[in-house]
């Protein structure tokens, strides 16, 4: 597979329009979630929700890539297809080090756990498991593992070993709460608890779940778990998004510490959905990763790209951290591989901005990445203003208003909007920063925008459809002056096309 990618890509390969340069989207036709992410064997394994026949949702496979450093990616084969208990959902997978399961003759290979939707769409959920580094999978034939008692949406387990009780675990959506279960072989599975009827947002049904241990501002005697559900419809930016709850799970219950409430939202924009973290990242490593789906139900299967629909974000660390105002909260932030795809660097330091001049006038940027440190000193609102155009009266800003207390990102005039109505939108997030300066890191790619605010305390993430050439760069002052600490402006790399 590798040579096939390589082949293709020369000339005209992902150069097609509004086509991601640095995130990963298939080939062709239609992906939704990520599923099955594992690191084995120095490589990171993204699957995904797929439909090979088109490009709106349809029967659904799990596609396959693999990259090295969780930046670069090769697509490889198709690795579960529908079968005669269903399509195939999504779902996760795990190394079975110590063969649990005994699939590997005493040695170790890959599982996964993903929910087969019948006919009659009903849910039930199922195993598979390879001998070849993923390459190959071999559904059992005891499937399903876990056959449905009645519950109309019950998917999406997500599959983690937890010492203390040398079992698997497994956290599963259902309806609106999720469920908890054990397993010693990841074959027999034993109820164990569930949570959330009461607790969060309901506003649409709770999909893909994701637990995991953190520690506490990096100290590892402090360790919190992190519950992420995602839903369906009612999130933050309306429509779908993904919400968790901080708190602890003893091996069979988990435990909210705040309110039951109280919403706790991974990322402020529209376009953030199904996030999933890499199961297996090894221990000198130590980090939780994720990735999710760059889309809202309430458009995706409108988005106007073409042969292929949907992109993943690029993959964030995940951490727990006290802020300003002593609250744990999740924090989020780019991988560093991602440095790997800087080029050409614009620095622009101690200098007093106000409205009257464009310190980024000479730019023009279509793939890139800003990390700023701004202080304000009389101004009312700044920010970016990012594929832009005069000419094509085009532009997506990103900015913090001070009136306000708001952190924004306005795409009514970022380009094509016309294939829903759902779209156009500018989404924003209440804060207040208490300190004096704000940073802002902000990933620009052909067709969104993902913003990191102070130290990725808060997150936003949005798709936009600018025309080609609208490349221009701003960095904005409304009534009065900020002074920029400093910043940076990159031009990316394209991962999928050498020549770009
Ligand atoms: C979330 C979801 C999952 C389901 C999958 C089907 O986007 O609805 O709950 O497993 O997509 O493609």
């Amino acid at each position: 597979m590798s040579t096939v990618n390589k082949i293709s890509k020369k000339a005209n390969y992902y150069t097609e329009r509004y086509r991601p340069q640095f995130h990963y989207s298939p080939q062709k036709n239609w992906m939704n979630d990520p599923n099955g992410m594992v690191f084995y064997r120095d490589e990171y394994h993204l699957f995904y929700q797929y439909h090979p026949e088109g490009s709106e949702w349809g029967p659904m496979h799990w596609g396959h890539a693999i990259s090295k450093n969780m930046v670069d990616w090769e697509h490889y084969p198709i690795a579960l297809e529908p079968d005669a208990l269903g399509m195939i959902f999504s779902g996760s997978a795990v190394v079975d080090w110590n063969d649990t399961t005994g699939f590997f003759g005493g040695k170790e290979g890959l599982v996964a756990v993903f929910t087969h939707h019948s006919k009659e769409e009903v849910q039930s959920q199922s195993i598979a498991y390879s001998n070849d580094k993923g390459r190959t999978w071999i559904k059992y034939n005891g499937n399903p593992v876990i056959p449905n008692e009645g519950i109309k949406d019950f998917r999406d387990p997500k599959v983690f070993w937890h010492n203390e009780t040398n079992e698997w675990k497994m956290v599963i959506a259902a309806g609106q709460k999720v469920m908890l279960y054990s397993s010693p072989n990841l074959k027999e599975w034993t109820y164990l608890s569930d949570f959330g009827a009461n607790e969060g947002a309901h506003g649409g049904v709770w999909e893909c779940p994701d637990l995991f241990r953190l520690p506490v501002d990096g100290n590892i005697h402090q360790q919190k778990w992190v519950l992420q559900v995602d839903l369906g419809d009612g999130a933050i930016a309306g429509g779908s998004g993904s919400q968790y709850f901080i708190g602890d799970f003893d091996g069979t219950t988990f435990v909210n510490e705040n309110k039951p409430s109280e919403t706790l939202w991974v990322d402020y924009g529209r376009d953030f959905y199904a996030a999933q973290s890499f199961s297996d990242v090894l221990k000198e490593d130590g980090r939780r990763i994720c990735m999710a789906w760059m889309s809202n139900w309430r458009y995706a299967n409108k988005v106007p790209t073409t042969p292929w629909r949907s992109a993943m974000s690029i993959p964030r660390e995940m951490e727990l951290r006290q802020n300003d105002n002593g609250n744990i909260k999740l924090f989020q932030k780019p991988i560093t591989e991602l440095q790997t795809l800087r080029q050409s660097k614009v620095n622009i330091s101690n200098e007093f901005v106000n409205g009257d001049k464009n310190v980024l006038a000479n730019q023009e940027e279509d793939v890139f990445e800003i990390v700023a440190e701004i202080e304000n000193l009389s101004a009312v609102e700044f920010g970016f203003k990012v594929r832009k155009s005069s000419l094509n009266k085009e532009e997506t800003i990103v900015g913090y208003n001070f009136n306000k207390e708001e952190l924004f990102i306005n795409r009514e005039n970022s380009g094509e909007n016309s294939f829903s109505e759902e779209f156009s939108g500018r989404h924003a997030v209440k804060l207040t920063s208490s300190k004096e300066s704000i940073r802002l890191h902000l990933f620009i790619d052909k067709s969104s925008v993902e913003l990191f605010f102070n130290d990725g305390e808060v997150v936003m993430t949005d798709l936009i459809f600018p025309k080609e050439d609208s490349k221009e760069l701003e960095l904005y002052v409304i009534d009065g002056e900020v002074k920029v600490i400093s910043l940076e402006v990159y031009s990316l790399r394209s991962i999928w096309n050498e020549q770009r």
